[in-house]
């Protein structure tokens, strides 16, 4: 694991938006796969900043995205795909037919081969962009007591429930999603996990120094062979 700390989260987002917009820029038919929630947003603002300058162009990328909601309309404003669309899709120039997503509302198994298929056929994802839970989570791959392997339906535990039902004004935040597993995202070549603020601090201390364990989903990082941990003072301090 490559741990990095900085200031800011624009420098997080700078450093995160370089990897990509450099690999992009050597791979334009790549493949990359995003998150969803705060921690990424300054980094795909670096890459609208750069697609705008005339830097790169997501002209020819593949996406996939790691989660979404289930029971909850696609077009929903809190919808994993409305957020992507709203945050980074909709500001570059990647083509809607090469953006992959779960379906929270298709039948699991049925979608969960569709998935892993259409990330294969792509050639597999060149860099997973992730963020993570307090509770150690990845995606939403929630602790538990054996890790998970390709996408499944997933209930959302109460702290993960706490953590983003402030993005809920009008209905009640679901209580279920589809996910990428544990063996799904490890396959990805190259992981950037972005962490900030000091509520992160212990899933980040157990993600690197503790146990390689499903109960902390993030430790499985670990055994991965190229792995970009992007931290703030706030998320580090338990391992500084
Ligand atoms: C959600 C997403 C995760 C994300 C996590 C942390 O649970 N499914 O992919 O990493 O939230 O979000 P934030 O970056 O807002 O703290």
């Amino acid at each position: 694991m490559e741990i990095r700390i900085f200031d800011t989260q624009e420098e997080i987002g700078a450093a995160a938006g370089k990897i990509i917009c450099e690999f992009t820029k050597n791979n334009p038919d790549c493949v990359l796969g995003f998150a969803t929630g705060a921690s990424p947003v300054p980094t795909y603002n670096y890459m609208i900043k750069q697609y705008e300058n005339g830097e790169v162009s997501f002209e020819n990328i593949k996406t996939f995205n790691l989660d979404e909601y289930c029971d909850l309309p696609r077009s929903h404003k809190n919808s994993y795909y409305t957020f992507m669309h709203e945050n980074l899709f909709d500001k570059i120039d990647v083509k809607e037919e090469n953006i992959g997503f779960l379906d929270g509302n298709a039948e699991e198994k049925a979608e969960s081969k569709r998935y892993t298929e259409a990330i294969k056929a792509a050639g597999g994802i060149d860099i997973q962009i992730l963020g993570i839970g307090r509770n150690g989570h990845i995606a939403f791959n929630e602790p538990s007591d054996e890790f998970t392997g390709e996408s499944y339906k997933v209930e959302l535990t109460q702290s993960t429930i706490d953590a983003n039902s402030i993005y809920f004004d009008d209905i009640a935040m679901p209580h279920y999603a589809m996910t990428m597993g544990i063996g799904l995202i490890m396959e990805s070549k190259k992981i950037v996990l972005i962490a900030t603020g000091d509520k992160k601090a212990q899933a980040v201390y157990d993600m690197v120094n503790g146990p390689v364990t499903p109960k902390c989903p993030a430790s499985i990082l670990q055994q991965h062979s190229d792995v970009v941990i992007l931290l703030d003072k706030e998320a580090a301090q338990k391992i500084i």
